[in-house]
């Protein structure tokens, strides 16, 4: 499974991408607002750091208004990748943009009915939201599942992107469930790398070290 940020902040992609774990970025319309900057110039920025797909997403709801919003920002720069959300409209949209070659990735997905319509559009990657269906409830994991399932069954190439992780159990849990990529917060990204017995393993192996040169 391959490793995107869930940021739009700079200074977080700049620290995943040194880590040598991340392969992509993921921003949407919240995340780029909570940095208060314009979404161009923080998107040209992002595209300077990772040489991998960052989405960048559409606000307009007509599929008209879409497709001219999403051409734009597919001129950013060859790795953008336009994020649309799932409705009516964003279907029609993706089938236009996938047919003159601009790379989507279809938002907001929390069925897997909504996923298998994405990729007939010709979407290139699917987002189902694990941890917004957790919050109501519902198993997120399932979803991964069952879409993970249905696009191997059926040979749907479309990738899925496993979004709304909210926790390391969620990676691990999108891994097993064989999800091709998965976006996480940069906080995640950091749980990940801490475990008790490294911190004190390492510890123990420095003292017994400097111990040894007494
Ligand atoms: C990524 O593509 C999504 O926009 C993001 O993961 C949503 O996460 P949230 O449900 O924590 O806002």
């Amino acid at each position: 499974m391959k490793i995107f940020v869930d940021t739009a902040n700079v200074e977080e992609i700049k620290k995943a991408n040194a880590l040598g774990v991340i392969c992509g970025v993921t921003t949407n319309p919240s995340l780029i607002a909570k940095e208060g900057r314009d979404f161009k110039e923080v998107i040209k920025e992002i595209t300077d750091i990772v040489d991998g797909p960052i989405s960048g997403e559409v606000i307009s709801m007509k599929s008209e208004e879409m497709v001219v919003e999403a051409r734009e920002i597919a001129k950013i720069h060859k790795n953008m990748v336009v994020k649309i959300p799932m409705c009516e409209e964003g279907l029609k949209a993706v089938s236009i943009l996938s047919k003159e070659g601009i790379k989507t990735n279809v938002t907001l997905i929390f069925s897997a009915l909504q996923a298998l319509l994405a990729a007939r559009a010709g979407a290139t990657y699917v987002s189902p939201f694990l941890g917004r269906l957790d919050d109501i409830g519902s198993d997120g994991i399932i979803l991964i599942e069952d879409i993970v399932e249905i696009f191997s069954m059926h040979e749907i190439e479309t990738e899925i992107i496993s979004a709304s992780v909210r926790n390391p159990i969620h990676v691990l849990e999108c891994a097993k469930a064989g999800s091709d990529i998965a976006t996480i917060p940069y906080g995640v990204i950091m749980q990940m790398i801490k475990h008790p017995l490294t911190d004190a393993g390492i510890e123990k192996f420095l003292k017994d070290y400097e111990g040894m040169k007494k």
